[in-house]
């Protein structure tokens, strides 16, 4: 199927994400066959919320495609801070570049910009939404490590707020994964998020404790508590600093257990565990560029995924 946008993780089939994780292999193993290959593409950067990895591996991948930028700069110096809508500011942005990346506070936002213009837009992240970009290169870190089928995936925090678990959980249905939600029980996975899960045949079970399903993780997926998203301060008070890992958590887990994150952490994952050989975050956050380059090579080629 044609899809221009890549906007949620529920339009990728298996073929497309296979197709998009060995494109990324290819490009891995020699970025060189691809340096000029977009000499004359222009990539919008529209980021209405902080982001590092996210902008920063975008920006790397399109230059390393022989592409260029434009970026609107933060919500503060920006036309959004006079009252532009949303749909004004893509229409405009459209004009001036071949693909948008948009990052967005409000759920639905990149669907709703993408029915404003033509150039593909790519969601990298709306709200509590989902984040399909940053799946990508979570899958392509998942099949390098410890490979995508008959896989048992731990994925621990904030299951609620976080929208890279829900593109996550979601692209995970196309493989042989057994998914465990690790979280407290005001975070667990929003009704209609589990519901779509079982819809697309997840198999999938809940806990609240880490220690009951650690030994049998071959990977274990942390996420931040999303401060940002709660509606009430003390709330976060109670639950920040729960469910954090460490050294010693890490007694029962395999040896080859993959430990990952999207980051940024704040204090889910003790910095001792980077010196473990089962630390993959700063890994994963290097596959960045690769899959995004991969991503944009098929959209801008024939807007087509
Ligand atoms: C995540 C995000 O923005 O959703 N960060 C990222 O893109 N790597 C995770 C987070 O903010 O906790």
């Amino acid at each position: 199927m044609r899809q221009d946008h890549l906007i949620t993780a529920t339009q990728l089939s298996r073929a497309d994400i296979e197709a998009v994780l060995d494109r990324a292999a290819e490009i891995d193993a020699d970025p060189g066959a691809v340096a000029d290959r977009y000499r004359e593409a222009v990539l919008a950067l529209c980021f209405f919320e902080p982001s590092t990895r996210t902008k920063m591996s975008f920006e790397t991948a399109i230059k390393r495609l022989g592409g260029a930028t434009t970026d609107m700069g933060t919500v503060e110096s920006s036309s959004v801070k006079k009252g532009e809508s949303l749909a004004d500011t893509v229409r405009v942005v459209e004009g001036y570049a071949d693909a948008l990346v948009l990052r967005h506070p409000s759920e639905g936002a990149a669907k709703m910009a993408a029915e404003f213009v033509d150039v593909p837009v790519i969601n990298a992240g709306d709200g509590a939404g989902q984040h399909p970009s940053q799946t990508l290169l979570d899958l392509y870190t998942i099949r390098e490590n410890v490979g995508l089928d008959d896989l048992s995936i731990g994925i621990m925090g904030d299951l609620k707020y976080g929208r890279t678990v829900h593109s996550l959980a979601e692209a995970l249905t196309n493989f042989d994964v057994r998914q465990h939600f690790i979280s407290p029980e005001s975070l667990k996975l929003p009704r209609s998020v589990r519901f779509d899960l079982h819809n697309s045949g997840a198999q999938l079970r809940e806990h609240t404790d880490l220690e009951e399903v650690l030994p049998e993780l071959d990977v274990l997926y942390v996420t931040r508590i999303q401060r940002e998203r709660f509606p009430d301060e003390t709330e976060y008070e109670q639950i920040a600093g729960e469910y954090q890992i460490d050294d010693d958590t890490l007694e029962l887990a395999d040896d080859d257990l993959a430990v990952m994150h999207p980051l940024p952490r704040v204090d889910e994952i003790d910095p001792a565990v980077d010196a473990l050989s089962q630390a993959t975050y700063f890994e994963q956050a290097h596959n960045g560029v690769p899959v995004r380059m991969a991503l944009l090579d098929f959209l801008l080629s024939e807007g087509e995924l």
